[in-house]
């Protein structure tokens, strides 16, 4: 999320068919904690392109339903799981990106997206068919605004399926609960590797089980294993990609 351009929220957002979707759009599916949004931020820089920070998104609208009351756990007794009150929510959250700040309805939500109460939620919120149509919308008017590195887990797949450039970025699971744990030490917290490893397997089970455009790689997707690399040479290899033959000519 480079631009300091707002986007509006996911009611005002113009559906742009799949098939005639954006082309400038470098598209990142990353399973949980494969270092994705470093790489995608730098590698955006790098490209002079916008960062479309997906998850964030997601997250955002999980702490607009948290601050409704109407979070998938706080729903679960009532007979419709709570789905009409996150209906609701969801024709209400007006997303905006400012810089790397995430506002929605005007409040900086950013400091609050990784949370536990947003982590333990976001899972089953990015489940939801309505959560995802809306956040496909606004992510595709972002993308046909002008070229994007989008990270997510249904971007080569789903929302941009004519990307010019697709890139599986995959990391073994022990090696993103390293890095997960080193993520947590810098904000000050200290959480068990193990406690992480085994979050990390359900998340993915959870994001690759789904009905709704679960994690999965596309055909003509990039794999590229990151374990044992550090981030400055996946950026570069996935500029060499984007730059050169594979990626179907320089940007
Ligand atoms: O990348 P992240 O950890 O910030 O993602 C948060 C959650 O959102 C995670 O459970 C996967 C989900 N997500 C998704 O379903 N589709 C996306 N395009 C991005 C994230």
């Amino acid at each position: 999320m480079s631009s300091s351009e707002p986007v509006p929220g996911p009611s005002a957002a113009g559906a742009a068919p799949a098939a005639a979707g954006p082309t400038e759009v470098v598209a990142i599916d990353p399973p949980s904690g494969a270092g994705k949004s470093t790489v995608a931020r730098l590698l955006a820089r790098a490209l002079g392109f916008r960062f479309l920070d997906t998850g964030a998104m997601y997250r955002a609208v999980t702490w607009h339903f948290l601050a409704e009351g109407c979070a998938p756990a706080e729903c679960s007794a009532e007979p419709d799981l709570g789905h009409a009150r996150m209906q609701l929510a969801t024709r209400s959250a007006r997303l905006a990106l400012h810089g790397d700040r995430l506002f929605v309805n005007g409040n900086d939500v950013t400091a609050h997206l990784r949370t536990r109460e947003v982590e333990s939620q976001v899972s089953a919120v990015s489940a939801l068919p309505f959560v995802r149509a809306a956040m496909r919308e606004l992510q595709r008017e972002v993308a046909n605004a002008g070229p994007v590195v989008a990270e997510g887990r249904d971007m080569g797949t789903v929302v941009f399926p004519r990307a010019r450039w697709k890139i599986y970025l995959d990391a073994a699971p022990s090696e993103r609960a390293r890095r997960r744990c080193q993520d947590f030490a810098r904000q000050g917290r200290s959480v068990g590797e193990a406690d992480v490893l085994a979050e990390i397997l359900v998340r993915d089970r959870l994001d690759s089980t789904r009905s709704d455009a679960p994690l999965r790689q596309a055909a003509d997707a990039l794999y590229v294993d990151s374990t044992g690399l550090t981030t400055e040479a996946v950026v570069a290899r996935l500029l060499g990609f984007v730059r050169g033959a594979g990626g179907g000519g320089a940007p």
